[in-house]
C-alpha cells in the first residue's frame, strides 16, 4: 500500500512584482478569475485530489489569505438576512473544515525550494503535493487528481509537465523524458530556467508536484541555483538518484497567472465557461475587438 497523500502546500510568500501596483497591499494570491481569488482555485483542486491538510508558506502583507479561509461570521449573518442562501452556502463549500489548514511563514524570499523547506516540520515524514497557485490549469479531473492515479499505481515522486514553445522555455523547470506513455513516464533529468538549448525537451514543469519527504533533507543545504535562489528542481535532481520520478502530461489547459497575459486569458476562459456571463461576454469581445479609441 502506497502511503497516502494527505497534506498540500502552497507557497504564497512571492512579491508578485509583475502585477504592481495592484499588489502593494493585496498578495497576488488573491487576484480574482471572475470572482475567485486564484488560491481558492488550487485549494480546491488539492481538495478534489482527496488533501486533507492545506498547507501555506506565507510572508508579510499575506494576512488576509488566512482570513479568507477562515469563516466571516458578520457576512455570513447579513447573507442569511437578506435570503441569500445560495452565496452562503458557497461560502461554506469553499471552507476547510477546522484544524485542516496550517500557515508558516518564509521570512526571507530565498526561492520555491526554501519556501516547502519552511513547511518540513508541518509536513512530516510523508509524501505530500505540492501546488503552486499561479499556475491554474484548466482540467476535469483536476491535475492532481490526474496525477494521484500515476502515484497510486508508481509510488515515488510525480511531476506534471507540458510541452511549451521554445521562446518560453527559460521561464520554467524542464524535465528529460525517457521510456513510458504520456499517463506515465520516468523522468531522466530536471534543468531550472536553461536556456533553450541547454533544454532537454519542450516539456516544462507546470507547478504541480507529489514528492516524498527526503526530498527536505536535500533543500536543507540551501544551496543555491538559478537566479541565486534556493531552487526545487535542484533538491528534485538530486533526489532523482535515489527516487523515481514519474512524469504525467496531464489533460488540461494552463494559464500562467505570474503573467499578465495568462492572467487576463484565464479570466475570459473562465467567464466564457459561465453560463451566464458566456453569450454577452462573447458580443462584448466581439465588439472590442472592433473597437478603436
Ligand atoms: C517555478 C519552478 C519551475 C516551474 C514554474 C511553474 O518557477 O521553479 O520549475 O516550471 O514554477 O510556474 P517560478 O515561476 O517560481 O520562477
Amino acid at each position: 500500500m502506497r502511503k497516502k497523500v494527505r497534506i498540500a502546500i502552497f507557497p504564497v510568500a512571492g512579491l508578485g512584482t509583475r502585477f504592481l501596483p495592484a499588489t502593494k497591499s493585496m498578495p497576488k494570491e488573491m487576484l480574482t478569475i471572475v470572482d475567485k481569488p486564484l488560491i481558492q482555485y488550487a485549494v480546491d483542486e488539492a481538495r478534489e485530489a482527496g488533501i486533507e491538510h492545506f498547507v501555506f508558506v506565507t510572508g508579510r502583507n499575506k494576512g488576509v489569505i488566512e482570513d479568507h479561509f477562515d469563516r466571516h461570521f458578520e457576512l455570513e449573518t447579513t447573507l442569511l438576512e437578506r435570503g441569500k442562501t445560495k452565496e452562503f452556502k458557497e461560502l461554506q463549500r469553499d471552507l476547510p473544515q477546522p484544524g485542516q489548514t496550517s500557515f508558516t511563514r518564509q521570512q526571507e524570499p530565498l526561492g520555491l525550494g526554501h519556501a516547502v523547506w519552511c513547511a518540513r516540520d508541518i509536513v512530516g515524514d510523508e509524501p505530500f503535493a505540492l501546488l503552486l497557485p499561479d499556475m491554474l490549469i484548466k482540467a476535469e479531473p483536476g491535475v492532481l487528481s490526474q496525477m494521484m492515479y500515476a502515484y497510486e499505481k508508481n509510488g515515488g515522486n510525480i511531476i506534471a509537465v507540458e510541452e511549451v514553445a521554445k521562446e518560453n522555455i527559460s521561464s520554467y523547470g524542464v524535465v528529460g523524458r525517457a521510456s513510458g506513455t504520456d499517463e506515465a513516464f520516468i523522468i531522466n533529468e530536471m534543468v531550472e530556467k536553461p536556456a533553450p538549448e541547454k533544454a532537454p525537451s519542450n516539456l516544462i514543469i507546470s507547478g504541480r508536484y507529489i514528492l516524498q519527504p527526503h526530498i527536505f533533507d536535500l533543500l536543507s543545504s540551501h544551496k543555491r541555483g538559478a537566479g541565486g535562489e534556493i531552487q526545487i528542481t535542484d533538491a528534485m535532481q538530486k533526489l532523482m538518484r535515489e527516487q523515481d520520478f514519474t512524469g504525467v502530461k496531464f489533460k488540461g489547459r494552463t494559464f500562467d497567472c505570474g503573467t499578465k497575459l495568462g492572467f487576463l486569458a484565464a479570466n475570459i476562459a473562465y467567464a466564457l465557461d459561465r453560463e451566464q456571463l458566456r453569450e454577452k461576454l462573447q458580443k462584448e469581445i466581439a465588439n472590442l475587438l472592433n473597437y478603436r479609441l
